[in-house]
Formats: structure tokens, C-alpha cells, sequence
């Protein structure tokens, strides 16, 4: 069974997308077969892979739009999955068709919280899956946390309001209620710029309050993420040898290192 991660924050622009986007990358650099499910409406992931025309063309069968479509359950999800231009990353898009579903109040779904779970337990092909979520806790965000093993919060170091990171917990501690094995890997550190001095002093706050649950990677702004992703290539294969490919890489690792730890704790318990 592959590994799920969702990536959640409901603030907006922290790097969620682009984390997934970098991330496919130096997943299939190491080997690994990378499911990426975009549940956000903006299509931001799918846009970065497949371009915004192609993407807006979808229809809704085509699309994770199609799990929470009462008129397509019972039709193949083959057409759901997408094959990107390289080897080891396929990807489920989303478009606008998706936001009619991303409603409020998503523990009132009754069995559409399963929707993501259920169609992952059909995928034997993959070693990781990374969920991009919308910035909010709705429905596409909730399905996601149900169906994942392990969230992980990407943070600005600017994000001085911990009150939008306290939801985001009690999302996922409610979120437990339905998928009891849910685990935070951590925070994630994005866009920071080491030369400011309040980058570093958020970086610091976030490491006194949370401990080791701040990932030791911190993913730094620079040009060659947006570069990248303009020419629709993960940095990993845009430039191997830039400072932003060899960080996503380190994450990538510590990801795994983290998850098998994880697991060795959970079967000595
Ligand atoms: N480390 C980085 N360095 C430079 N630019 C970055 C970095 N991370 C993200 N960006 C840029 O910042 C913008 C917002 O990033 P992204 O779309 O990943 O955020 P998001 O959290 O997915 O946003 P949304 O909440 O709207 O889905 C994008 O233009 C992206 O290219
Ligand atoms: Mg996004």
C-alpha cells in the first residue's frame, strides 16, 4: 500500500501546490511510483503538469470532480488518472467543477467523507500519494485528512496568527474520529528567507511550540521553484544541481526517514 500525505493550511499562497509539485519529483528521483490527487478547485497542481488550457477543458469525469458526482459512481475511474511527461508521477487533476462540492460543514456527508479513501484502496501502483488541498478546511480538505495516513502543514514564516493553525489541528483531531490512524508529520517551513530576521525568529517561535513536529528542512524562497514550474517541470528535473532541487530532495528523504521511524515506533507499541 502506498504512503498518503495531505498537504493542509487554510491559509492561502503558503506553498501547498508548489510542495506537491517539487516534491512528485524528487519522489520519482528516488525510485518511487507518485500518485498526486489535486482536490483543490484552483487546479493549480494540474495546471503546473498538464497546462491550464488542457486542464480547463476536463470534463468532470475526468477529474476528482467525479468521486463526489452521484451521476458517475458507478463509471471506471481510469479516465480520473492522468500520465504526466515523466516517468513515475500520474496525476488525478482538478478544475473549477470541483467547487460546487467543496461545500462547509463536511462531517454532514455521510458517506462521501470515504470518496478519496475508497478510490485509493483501488490504486496498487504507487508508492506515495500527495493530496494538494484547497486553503480551507471544506469538504475537499476533510475527504482528503480521511483518506490520509500522515498531514503534513506547510507554513510561511509570516504566519504570526496561530489561530489558523489551531484550526487546522482540531480539523485534524476530528478528522481522527472517522480515520483513527491519521498522523501530523509536521509543519513544513516554506518561503522563508534565512537573511530576514523575523523569517528567523518564526522559524524559532515554531520550534519552541511545536518541537519535533517542525520538519528539519526548510523549503527557502527562491526563483528556480517558480521557474520550474513555469517551464512545468519539477525542479528536480529543470535544474538537478540548483540549491532549491538538492533542498526538495533533503526533504523528500527526511520525509521517509520520518515515516519509517514512525512506523518502527507504532509497531514497538
Ligand atoms: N519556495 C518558494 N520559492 C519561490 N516561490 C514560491 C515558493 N513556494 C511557492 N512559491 C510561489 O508562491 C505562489 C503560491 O504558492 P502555491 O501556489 O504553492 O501556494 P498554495 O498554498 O498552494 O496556494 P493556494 O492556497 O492558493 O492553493 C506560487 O506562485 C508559487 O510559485
Ligand atoms: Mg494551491
Amino acid at each position: 500500500m502506498a504512503t498518503t500525505f495531505c498537504l493542509i493550511n487554510q491559509k492561502g499562497g503558503c506553498g501547498k501546490s508548489s510542495t506537491c509539485f517539487h516534491l512528485a519529483g524528487a519522489f520519482a528521483e528516488l525510485g518511487m511510483n507518485v500518485l498526486l490527487l489535486d482536490m483543490d478547485p484552483q487546479g493549480s497542481l494540474s495546471q503546473g503538469f498538464l497546462g491550464s488550457e488542457f486542464v480547463e477543458s476536463l470534463s468532470s469525469k475526468e477529474t476528482m470532480t467525479m468521486l463526489f458526482d452521484e451521476s458517475s459512481f458507478f463509471e471506471s475511474r481510469d479516465a480520473l488518472l492522468h500520465p504526466t511527461q515523466f516517468d513515475g508521477i500520474t496525476i488525478c487533476p482538478a478544475n473549477q467543477t470541483l467547487a460546487p462540492f467543496n461545500a462547509p460543514e463536511p462531517e454532514k456527508t455521510g458517506m462521501l467523507q470515504y470518496a478519496i479513501r475508497e478510490f485509493l484502496t483501488e490504486q496498487h501502483d504507487y508508492d506515495v500519494v500527495l493530496i494538494d488541498c484547497p486553503p480551507n478546511l471544506y469538504r475537499c480538505s476533510w475527504t482528503s485528512m480521511v483518506a490520509a495516513d500522515y498531514v503534513v502543514i506547510p507554513v510561511p514564516p509570516e504566519d504570526f496568527g496561530t489561530q489558523g493553525l489551531r484550526a487546522v489541528h482540531q480539523c485534524v483531531q476530528q478528522a481522527r474520529q472517522l480515520n483513527p490512524d491519521l498522523r501530523r508529520l509536521g509543519h513544513l517551513i516554506t518561503r522563508c528567507d534565512q537573511r530576514l530576521l523575523v523569517h528567523r525568529m518564526y522559524e524559532q517561535k515554531l520550534r519552541e511550540l511545536y518541537g519535533e513536529m517542525v520538519l528539519d528542512t526548510v523549503i527557502t524562497e527562491a526563483s528556480a521553484f517558480k521557474v520550474a514550474l513555469t517551464r512545468r517541470r519539477p525542479v528536480q528535473f529543470h535544474d538537478a544541481e540548483s540549491k532549491a532541487a538538492k533542498l526538495t530532495l533533503s526533504l523528500a528523504r527526511e520525509i521517509l526517514d520520518r515515516i519509517s521511524l514512525d512506523e518502527r515506533k507504532r509497531k514497538v507499541a
